[in-house]
């Protein structure tokens, strides 16, 4: 089965007598037993943080996604990269995290690893096969993001994870921005593949998801075992929300790359801007990589504006009129934020001018430009 039909006829409830198409969110926190003698039963699930039905048909359709071993859900994307990390670290390691890492993943890394005893190491994104000479005895992880956060560099996964697994090192990438549709990191054989399911899975900006696919049962249990510990549980009607993205999220991630593609590339050649930073055009200086490995790209892109004042960019976003502003992306609206606050780089020299990210929604990619044409015109 291709994709679009595994979404729409997988993890259903069995067709009967007037049943509804889908699981229904049941909330429970206590569940009951028949006999006291299942009270203790591993086998079965015992109690509502463990799960319900919908979180379980959910994490089977992330399974089926990226061709996984198994699934854990979290009540965050933010949650379903720093579990992993933490399932898999004790004191005394080291951790490699790519530069490009979503910021508040550094933080966890820079501020709680740290108090644990954890060294984390900044490597550069393009750094390749080259990563194997920063892998010490100590390393456990190296964590990757493709492309990444703000400036969209696309990684050498398949090097990097040859390069781990000579090392027997573990190797985690944050696969928010493909919504694994156009990039299968489990088939290069990284070992947990997280989702921001907040973004296209959501696809409305109304709930907050995070997955953590696994590519071995191993891996599975070990990333379980520490969520289970750490009372890690999400609300049935998130789970219940996100499963209802999957159903039309081809539709939506075929318009919405459509539209970015449209824009960037008209952006790429407008006198206001230095540089387009999206990966599936020409000229990014990852093109090659990207076409080797994606099939695909994403609703969200970032442009480095010519030389101009703090004022003027503010000036710019705020004269936005379809583009609301606002961290996120892959709802069905379109956002646009200016980077530079939240930008910590330690490999890159610094951009040549200001950056802003457009998310693309679900609007006439014609309608999305001219509004950037007009907000252009508001600005010196
Ligand atoms: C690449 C990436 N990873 C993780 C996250 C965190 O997801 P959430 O907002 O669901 O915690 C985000 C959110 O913006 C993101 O863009």
């Amino acid at each position: 089965m291709k994709k679009a039909t595994k979404f729409t006829h997988l993890s259903r409830p069995p067709a009967g007598l007037g049943t509804a198409v889908n699981y229904s969110a049941a909330r429970a926190s206590t569940l009951l037993f028949e006999r006291a003698e299942d009270l203790y039963r591993n086998d079965i699930r015992g109690y509502g943080r463990h799960g319900t039905q919908v979180h379980d048909a959910l994490a089977d359709m992330f399974t089926e996604l990226e061709g996984g071993a198994g699934t854990v859900l979290f009540p965050s994307g933010l949650a379903a990269c720093t579990y992993p990390i933490l399932a898999m670290v004790k004191t005394g390691d080291h951790v490699l995290l790519t530069d490009s890492s979503y910021g508040p993943v550094r933080n966890f890394c820079m501020r709680h690893l740290k108090r644990m005893g954890i060294e984390t190491e900044i490597y550069n994104p393009r750094i390749g096969a080259n990563i194997a000479s920063l892998i010490r005895e100590n390393t456990a992880v190296i964590m990757l993001e493709s492309p990444g956060s703000l400036t969209f560099e696309i990684q050498d996964t398949p090097a990097i994870v040859k390069a781990a697994q000579a090392r027997n090192v573990t190797t985690i990438i944050d696969n928010t921005w493909s919504a694994g549709l156009v990039y299968n990191p489990l088939a290069m054989g990284v070992d947990v593949s997280c989702h921001a399911a907040t973004k296209y899975y959501g696809g409305h900006s109304d709930v907050m998801y995070g997955a953590a696919i696994c590519r071995t049962e191993a891996l599975h249990s070990q990333v379980k075992n520490i969520a289970k510990d750490f009372g890690n549980a999400s609300s049935p009607e998130d789970a219940y929300q996100v499963l209802r993205g999957f159903r039309s999220i081809l539709t939506r991630f075929e318009h919405q790359q459509a539209s970015a593609l449209k824009i960037a590339a008209w952006l790429a050649k407008h006198p206001k801007v230095a540089q387009v930073l999206h990966p599936a055009l020409p000229e990014h200086p990852d093109h090659a990589l990207w076409q080797r490995d994606f099939t695909g790209s994403a609703c969200i892109f970032s442009v480095i504006l010519n030389p101009t004042s703090d004022a003027d960019v503010l000036t710019f976003i705020n004269g936005l009129k379809l583009f609301g502003i606002g961290f996120s992306y892959g709802g069905f609206e379109s956002l646009a934020i200016h980077c530079d606050p939240q930008l910590r780089r330690s490999h890159s020299e610094k951009l040549k001018g200001p950056l802003i990210r457009f998310a693309c929604g679900l609007e006439d990619a014609g309608d999305l430009q001219a509004d950037i044409e007009q907000a252009f015109h508001t600005i010196s």
